[in-house]
C-alpha cells in the first residue's frame, strides 16, 4: 500500500494507474477505522481496480463547541487495517495541503435547504464543511467512483446534490450501515460511551424499527414521531430530532404517504451525539 500525504504524490500514482487503463474508487474517511469503514473498502474493491482511502479529520465540518480536538486519531493502526483490507493507497494530507490558503475566507460549497435541515440545523455550517472537503477530495483524486455509507444519510444526499449540481465527473455509490450485534450503528463516536450507555444506545435502532412497524400498520406519521420521541426520552436520550421524511430529499411527506419514507434520529447520550436511520 502506498502512503501519500501530498496532492502531487497522489496524482502521480493515480496517473500511472490511469495510463494502465485502471479505474479508481475513493473512500473518504476521518480515520479511526471500524468494521463499517472496512466493509466500505471491501465493497470499493469490487467497484474498481484501485482503491484509495483518504483519512483527514476535517476542521471545517466541526462546530466551535464540537469534538474536533477530541476526535480519535489512530493513523498507525488505521494504516495496518487498510493494508490488510487491500487498500492500494492511503491519502492522509496535512491541514495545509487541504487548505493551502487557510480556512478563513475559504471558497465553500453550500447546499441550501438540504444542508440546513435536521443535522444541518443542529450543526450550523457542518454540511458546507462536508460539501467543501468532499469536493476538494474528489478534485484531488479524480476517481471514477466515490463510496459513502448510508449511516450518514443526509451527508450522502448532500454529496449527491453537489455532484449533480456541479457536474463533478464521478459516480457516487452508497453502502448499507454496518451494525453491532445489538443493532447499534458502528461509529467512531461510540467510543465516547461507557458500557451501560453502549447497551442503551441500541434503543435508537429498536425505536426506528418500532416506527417502521407503526407506519406499516397505518398510524398517523406525526403520532409515530411523537411516540418515538417519548420512547427515547424515557430511555435517557437528549433528542435533537426523530422524524419521518421522504427518502429521496428529506422533505416533509404528506400524511397519507406510506412508501419511500425514512426514519431519522439524532440524539445525545452521555458525551456522544449519535445518529441513525432506517428506510420504511
Ligand atoms: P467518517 O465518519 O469517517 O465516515 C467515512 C465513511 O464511512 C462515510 O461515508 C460514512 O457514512 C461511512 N460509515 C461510517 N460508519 C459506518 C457504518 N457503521 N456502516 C457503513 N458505513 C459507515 O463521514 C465522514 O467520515 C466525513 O464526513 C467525510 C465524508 C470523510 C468528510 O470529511
Amino acid at each position: 500500500m502506498q502512503n501519500v500525504q501530498t496532492v502531487s504524490g497522489l496524482r502521480s500514482h493515480v496517473q500511472s494507474w490511469r495510463v494502465q487503463g485502471q479505474s479508481i474508487v475513493l473512500v473518504p474517511t476521518m480515520g479511526n477505522l471500524h468494521r463499517g469503514h472496512l466493509t466500505l473498502i471491501e465493497r470499493a474493491r469490487r467497484l474498481g481496480d484501485r482503491v484509495i482511502v483518504s483519512i483527514f479529520v476535517n476542521p471545517t465540518q466541526f462546530g466551535p463547541n464540537e469534538d474536533f480536538a477530541a476526535y480519535p486519531r489512530t493513523l498507525e493502526r488505521d494504516a495496518e487495517l487498510l493494508r490488510d483490507a487491500g487498500c492500494d493507497l492511503l491519502f492522509h494530507p496535512s491541514l495545509d495541503e487541504v487548505y493551502p490558503l487557510g480556512t478563513q475566507n475559504l471558497v465553500q460549497v453550500q447546499v441550501p435547504e438540504l444542508g440546513e435541515i435536521l443535522c444541518g440545523a443542529f450543526r450550523p455550517g457542518h454540511f458546507s464543511g462536508v460539501a467543501t472537503v468532499v469536493t476538494k477530495l474528489l478534485n484531488m483524486v479524480q476517481p471514477d467512483v466515490a463510496l459513502f455509507g448510508r449511516k450518514d444519510y443526509q451527508q450522502l444526499l448532500v454529496i449527491r446534490r453537489v455532484v449533480m449540481d456541479l457536474y463533478l465527473p464521478v459516480r457516487i455509490e452508497a453502502a448499507d450501515t454496518v451494525r453491532e450485534e445489538s443493532g447499534l450503528a458502528m461509529s467512531s463516536r461510540n467510543q465516547y460511551l461507557n458500557v451501560s450507555e453502549l447497551a442503551q444506545a441500541a434503543e435508537l435502532q429498536r425505536t426506528l424499527r418500532w416506527m417502521r412497524e407503526r407506519v406499516h400498520l397505518g398510524d398517523v406519521l406525526g403520532e409515530v414521531e411523537q411516540g418515538a420521541l417519548t420512547r427515547l426520552e424515557n430511555a435517557g436520550f437528549r433528542i435533537d430530532y426523530v422524524v419521518i421524511r421522504a427518502a429521496e430529499d428529506l422533505s416533509q411527506p404528506t400524511t397519507e404517504r406510506r412508501q419511500g419514507l425514512i426514519g431519522l434520529v439524532a440524539a445525545r447520550l452521555g458525551h456522544a451525539r449519535l445518529i441513525d436511520n432506517l428506510l420504511i
